[in-house]
């Protein structure tokens, strides 16, 4: 298929591109690089021993997008495009609300205009809010989030919905994330965020490659193991490979619209990461504990039987694979990509 990919310069969206171009399939980006560099697309033409056609404009603009449609033969879309920061969300709701859901809106349209039915959406397990039971199984009917950027995730899964509920040739994947980390195995692609990272892996990658100074734990006395928090981390390889078996699955599917939880079905405590991410660098990392985070919650998994059961699909990465991949990408870019 020929595939565009939103987004598709991004962290997750660059390696879903070469996970799809390893599957055979044809790969248009389209990326307005206000939250990725333009050093990432040469890597991804070398990492693809071919050239990528890249669109470089920000969706929001309807006719543009419109006329990438029309000039470029699309089978199926991939829509990572999106700000995703918790935080700058809960300070610029707005900016968010208007973002996500205008470069959706003027995605869809184009497609309707252009007769492009198969819908591959970045969904994330925030979407399951604060009162499903873990593991969280797609079929929890009252979605919810904390905050606005999750918020943009539950009113586009509606919006799909209803968009394939009125055309039978529509057929939709939403793939709720857990928690992505890992890089290539290449080390020249991986997480390069603006500013001072908000989540852990990138974080802690940044402390052992001597851009921060220590860790700070969110809270030491959660009701589990070791009284940290517990996520379950998954390789963005094995999300990449998610993303093209569902992308595949899209013609067989029986609903028009399905989610599918990405996941590994495991939760791993920030301790744990801390010590897996020590052993792949090889030696003690600085960090103390915190309070909490407000919004966090104790322990959040996957249960990733759907996945397997319908897309054939399982992660198969271990904690080590992640930290060990990270690290080479940090080590190796210690500033992330190079400036434009
Ligand atoms: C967060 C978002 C989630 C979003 C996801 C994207 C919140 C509440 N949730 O998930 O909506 O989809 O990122 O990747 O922001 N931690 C530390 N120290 C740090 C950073 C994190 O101890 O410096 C802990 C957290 O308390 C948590 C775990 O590490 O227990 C993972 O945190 P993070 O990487 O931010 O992901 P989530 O909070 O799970």
């Amino acid at each position: 298929m020929r595939v565009l990919v939103t987004g598709g310069a991004g962290y997750i969206g660059s390696h879903t591109v070469l996970a799809l171009v390893a599957a055979g399939h044809d790969v248009v980006v389209v990326d307005d690089f206000s939250n990725a560099k333009k050093a990432v697309v040469s890597r991804l033409e070398e990492l693809a021993g071919r050239q990528i056609p890249v669109h470089a404009f920000d969706l929001t603009d309807a006719a543009r997008t419109d006329e990438l449609f029309a000039t470029e033969q699309i089978d199926a879309v991939i829509h990572f495009a999106a700000f995703k920061a918790v935080g700058e969300s809960v300070q610029k709701p707005a900016m968010y609300y208007r973002n996500n859901l205008d470069t959706t809106l003027s995605l869809v349209e184009a497609m309707q205009r252009h007769g492009v039915t198969r819908f591959v959406f970045s969904s994330s397990a925030t979407v399951y809010g604060e009162h499903a039971p873990v593991p969280y199984q797609e079929d929890w009917d009252r979605l919810d989030s904390s905050n606005p950027y999750g918020q943009t995730k539950v009113m586009i899964e509606r919006i799909l919905t209803d968009v394939a509920a009125v055309d039978e040739a529509w057929r939709v994947a939403l793939l709720r994330y857990f928690n992505p980390v890992g890089a290539h195995p290449s080390g020249r692609i991986g997480e390069d965020p603006t500013g001072t990272p908000n989540n852990l892996m990138p974080y802690l990658s940044q402390v052992a490659v001597g851009r921060r100074e220590k860790l700070t734990i969110f809270g030491g006395d959660y009701p589990t193991a070791d009284g940290t928090g517990e996520r379950d981390y998954i390789h963005v390889e094995d999300l990449a490979t998610g993303h093209v078996a569902a992308l595949e699955h899209l013609d067989t599917m029986v609903t028009r619209t399905r989610a599918f939880n990405l996941g590994t079905g495991t939760g791993t405590s920030v301790l744990s990461l801390l010590r897996a991410f020590e052993r792949a660098v090889g030696r003690e990392l600085p960090y103390e504990i915190g309070p909490r985070r407000p919004g966090d919650l104790a322990v959040t998994y996957a249960d990733p039987a759907r996945a397997h059961a319908e897309l054939g699909w399982r992660a198969t990465r271990t904690i080590d694979d992640m930290c060990a991949d990270t690290w080479r990408w940090q080590s190796q870019n210690p500033q992330g990509y190079p400036e434009d």
